[in-house]
């Protein structure tokens, strides 16, 4: 996720974007530039690091002034985070610029025949792909919207693209398919931006464009087509939001738009990891193939809602590769000495991927000889840059302490590095790692419908806010997902609360029940007359007995459950291992309705920091 910004009008296009950038700065913020049209040529500007770094560049040497310019602050997911890979990207000429938000899945294939034609690239990025195709297309008599139109048309993946040309002063075009653009319609003046706070200072009125659509501004025109340059219906709409309200997508807190921001997020981690022959590739895997052949154990490495994720990597990679897997709590993993050699892979698990606890976990592993591939969600950070490999998760930047989309991501990741695993020691063939990659590409969509039934998990938990704890049980991967939920609720609402493998209820637990005392159950598929399923539905009934109030997560359609659920909570049916990815939804919203209920920071919890840099 990154942000857009575009301009034209009479005043300085610099300053327009630079401090619409400095709106859009949450939606990423490891580099940052800005390009204008003048006198015949792109000037441009760019650094790595936080937006600042700009700033200074710029306060030292100013780019010319001009009416028409684009920027944009990244969020990166190919290429590293540095002054090269930061966009805008140009021409060898300086003729066109462009800025990106999201992944062009078939990017690879389009560089090698730029290359072939003897363009030259100077970055890593994906977004660099589409400055030279424009480039290639660009004919004076139609244009640079028409050069868009005919580069959009050969795009895979999720973008929004945003360019200008140096013969075309007074002119901004933009294209998106999944990754959003807003036109901000001024007075003589007209802006774009990924979303309405760019602009919402100096307009309120705002076009939202729709998918596979071409925006061409001027300063007294809006023409929108779609991508075969037929005209596209538009609605205009008058933003009610401040500047603080339009970060947060309108919503309350970063942590509701970023439960919200799920389905993209796992379709954007999933978006280019199949070729064109069927196989899994996953870009920074800088493990051989031999390496990953030798691997005899695996040991899966992270702290908190990270490691949880790990947890269910255990069941998905051993159910996949057969490989043993070990998974252990990072602050814990170089204090028990483990047995670690060069056949040994260690997973390291970070959103942030600056935790000190897992940092110092995988320099451990790395001096005792073993391999470590990290899944991230920051590209370019510490934990990915002291590993072997690294397979990102792109669900962009994470605000909220409470971790969320990252989560999701991680167990989508997990799965794809199994999967991968799979693929090349031989032990699934083509067909079954395809079935179920196109299983998890179903995830977005389920998501989002379960999203659409949260209001009882809201009601519910704000008639809890004076409950005293909550417990969670789970078995198999439901037993993570009791873990997970515990967590949020502890984080969040600042309230006791306990996950429990279900079986182990009996082995002391269940002596904490009281009346009325609500118990939060993650129940299996009953498809296939689950023995997994039964077992819960007995541990159900014995937490029950006891006086339990029976919150119950079930799949649609399971009846079982019904006569010992006081609340039930449906979520679609889908395979085992992908249960996490549903069934931790409600736990999100239910923990975050609670600690709201209580009148709590939901995305600055007390006590808390989003990445926690030390030991
Ligand atoms: C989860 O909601 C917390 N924010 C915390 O447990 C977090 O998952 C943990 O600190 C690990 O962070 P990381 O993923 O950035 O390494």
């Amino acid at each position: 996720m990154c942000g857009i910004v575009g301009y034209v009008g009479s005043l300085r296009a610099d300053d327009v974007v630079l401090e619409g950038l400095r709106r859009l700065e949450y939606r990423g913020y490891d580099s940052a530039g800005i390009a204008v049209v003048t006198e015949g040529t792109v000037a441009s500007a760019k650094r790595a690091g936080k937006l600042v770094q700009l700033e200074t560049a710029l306060s030292e040497s100013a780019l010319p002034a001009s009416g028409t310019g684009i920027g944009h602050t990244r969020w990166a997911t190919h290429g590293a985070p540095n002054d090269r890979n930061a966009h805008p990207h140009l021409t060898r000429a300086q003729s066109i610029a462009v800025v990106h938000n999201g992944i062009i899945e078939n990017f690879a294939r389009l560089r090698a025949e730029l290359e072939d034609a003897d363009y030259e690239f100077q970055s890593e990025t994906d977004t660099e792909v589409v400055a030279h195709l424009l480039d290639s297309v660009y004919d004076p008599a139609t244009g640079l919207a028409e050069a868009m139109r005919v580069v959009c048309r050969r795009l895979d993946g999720a973008f929004t693209l945003v360019a200008i040309h140096a013969d075309e002063p007074g002119v901004v075009v933009g294209a998106r398919r999944n990754s959003p653009l807003v036109v901000g319609r001024g007075d003589n003046e007209n802006f774009l931006g990924s979303d309405v706070s760019a602009f919402i200072g100096y307009t309120r009125k705002a076009i939202e464009l729709g998918q596979d659509q071409v925006v061409e501004l001027r300063t007294d025109s809006i023409t929108v087509t779609n991508f075969d340059g037929t005209p596209a219906q538009i609605t205009e709409y008058e933003v009610t939001w401040d500047a603080e309200a339009a970060e947060k997508g309108g919503y309350d807190y970063f942590m509701l738009k970023e439960i919200a921001e799920q389905p993209q997020a796992v379709a954007d981690t999933l978006l280019g990891r199949i070729n064109d022959d069927g196989l899994l590739v996953l870009d920074e895997m800088r493990l051989s193939d031999d390496d990953l052949r030798s691997v005899d154990k695996i040991v899966l490495i992270a702290c908190g809602t990270a490691y949880h994720a790990g947890m269910i990597a255990k069941y998905a990679i051993e159910h996949w590769t057969r490989i043993p897997c070990e998974i252990e709590l990072a602050s814990e993993f170089r204090y028990r000495d483990p047995i670690l050699t060069r056949d040994t892979l260690v997973i390291a698990i970070s959103q942030s991927g600056e935790t000190m606890d897992t940092l110092m976990a995988l320099r451990h592993a790395r001096e005792q000889g073993a391999r470590v591939l990290a899944v991230c969600n920051v590209n370019g950070s510490t934990i990915p840059r002291e590993s072997d490999a690294v397979v990102y998760t792109h669900a962009g930047p994470e605000i909220a302490v409470a971790s969320t989309k990252a989560f999701l991501t991680q167990v989508v990741a997990v799965h794809l590095v199994a999967l991968y695993l799979a693929q090349v020691r031989g032990t699934k063939w083509g067909e079954e790692i395809r079935h179920h990659v196109e299983q998890l590409a179903q995830m977005p969509s389920k998501i989002e419908e379960l999203l659409t039934t949260m209001e009882p998990v809201r009601e519910m938990a704000a008639s809890m806010a004076d409950a005293q704890t909550v417990l969670f049980i789970g078995r198999h991967v439901g037993y993570p997902v009791a873990l997970e939920g515990a967590l949020k609720v502890k984080e969040l609402a600042y309230m006791h609360a306990e996950g429990f493998a279900a079986g182990e209820l009996k082995h002391g637990p269940i002596a904490l029940l009281e009346e009325g005392m609500p118990v939060v159950a993650i129940v299996p598929s009953p498809r296939g007359r689950s023995i997994l399923h039964d077992k819960v539905i007995s541990n159900i009934q014995e937490v029950r007995a006891r006086g339990a109030r029976m919150i119950v997560i079930a799949e649609e359609g399971d009846t079982d459950v019904e006569p010992y659920a006081d609340v039930l909570i449906r979520i679609p049916a889908v395979p085992t291992l992908m249960q996490p990815i549903l069934a931790v939804v409600p736990l999100q919203v239910f923990a975050c309705a609670l600690a709201t209920a209580k009148g709590f920071d939901v995305d600055q919890p007390r006590n808390l920091a989003k990445s926690v840099t030390v030991e």
